[in-house]
């Protein structure tokens, strides 16, 4: 009897204490453990864009990663014209309409990213020499795919990047075919095929004093059209010790004093050097081991500042939670991030809270602080 007790017990303590290093994974399998959404619920959502094989939840770790962590998730490609729109008469919505589907199971909230972009074009759409394909080309995407995801995703970057650095319009197809006044024509057109769907412009860089005032003078325009603008994203493609946290704030103030919702849509913090600030894709840097310090993982002093900077950041970000609705990520751990890939081939990046393992980096925990979950939570992890 006795001998059946003492087994019995130490069976227990075995099982409890297996259970116990489990939910220290963060991603043990105990999806009621609280993260960052939990943390945040009552201040704006916490998103990350997704890829194609976390849309498809091919991986089972990233899969609860996701679940556990965020409330609403981007297409990091799946939506662009290029892939949904790759022909003149043909879509393809198989991707996107699984992003919208996940969403809806999982309760997370779909923005869809993007309708109008310079970048990820489709060739055909590239070389429409007639002014008036063009816009039936424009017309017709934005009405077809934004129409199908109304009622199914909850919002839309409509247009992604119509700035240069000094505030004018970028020099792109759109501008050059349409004129500046494309727009406003895309948001009218988003409007019109999705009325219940929020629409916003987003950029990188519309943080910085020039910029903003050029966006701010795009934003009044759609207005002064009488069109439905809800929000703008600040993408927030930062670098390591430099995150600008005073035109952080002037950008949020201002923009909201616009009655704009503010989103801050692609966050990242580089770590590895770089001759040049924000994140227009079309440039690039030559690869050398110089710049590609830290392959074997980052050194305690950077991943301290790193830790720092996100600290400040959201610290920022909760001050002014009554005008901001989402934060998200741009991507959900360091072994996914674009940054790996761009503006230098091959290297090896660490912007994110997650790192190559989707354990939580000391910048997770810091922001996870500054929310002062209780102890009990806390052991959840
Ligand atoms: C990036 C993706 O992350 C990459 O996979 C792709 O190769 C290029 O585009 N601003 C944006 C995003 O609005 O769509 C970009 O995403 C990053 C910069």
């Amino acid at each position: 009897m006795t001998i059946k007790w003492v087994l019995t017990g130490l069976v227990a303590v075995v099982l409890m204490s297996t259970a116990c290093d489990n939910s220290k994974k963060l991603t043990g399998g105990n999806a009621l453990s609280a993260g960052l959404k939990d943390a945040y619920k009552k201040d704006f959502l916490i998103g990350t864009a997704l890829n194609t094989a976390q849309i498809q939840e091919k991986d089972s770790t990233a899969a609860r990663l996701i679940q556990q962590q965020f409330n609403a998730i981007t297409p990091e490609n799946i939506m662009k014209a290029e892939i949904i729109h790759p022909q003149w008469n043909v879509y393809n919505f198989e991707l996107a309409d699984q992003i919208a589907a996940l969403g809806k199971k999982q309760g997370m909230k779909v923005n869809g990213h993007t309708l109008i972009w310079h970048s990820q074009l489709p060739s055909f759409a590239r070389s429409i020499r007639d002014i008036d394909s063009f816009r039936t080309f424009f017309t017709n995407h934005i009405s077809t795919v934004a129409g199908r995801y109304e009622g199914k995703i909850a919002s839309w970057d409509v247009v992604n990047e119509a700035l240069n650095e000094d505030g004018t319009m970028r020099k792109s197809i759109f501008l050059d075919k349409l004129g500046p006044d494309f727009v406003t024509e895309a948001f009218r057109l988003a409007q019109k095929a999705a009325p219940t769907t929020e629409l916003y412009y987003n950029d990188y860089n519309n943080e910085q004093p020039a910029k903003r005032e050029g966006c701010l003078r795009l934003i009044r325009k759609i207005k002064e059209a009488g069109v439905r603008i809800d929000g703008v994203g600040i993408q927030g493609h930062w670098h390591i010790g430099k995150v600008p946290l005073k035109d952080i704030e002037e950008s949020i103030l201002a923009y909201s004093a616009l009655g704009l919702k503010v989103m801050f849509t692609e966050l990242d913090i580089e770590v590895l050097p770089r001759n040049f600030s924000g994140a227009d894709v079309s440039q690039r840097m030559d690869n050398n081991p110089t710049l590609n310090p830290y392959v074997n993982g980052l050194p305690d002093s950077v991943q301290q500042q790193l830790a720092k900077d996100y600290e400040d950041l959201f610290r920022l970000f909760l001050k002014h939670k009554d005008k901001i609705t989402r934060v998200t990520f741009w991507g959900v751990n360091d072994g996914q991030s674009w940054l790996n890939g761009w503006p230098v081939r091959g290297r090896t990046n660490h912007p994110l809270l997650f790192d190559r393992k989707n354990l939580p980096k000391p910048a997770y925990h810091r922001v996870m602080n500054l929310k002062n979950v209780a102890p009990e939570e806390k052991k959840a992890f």
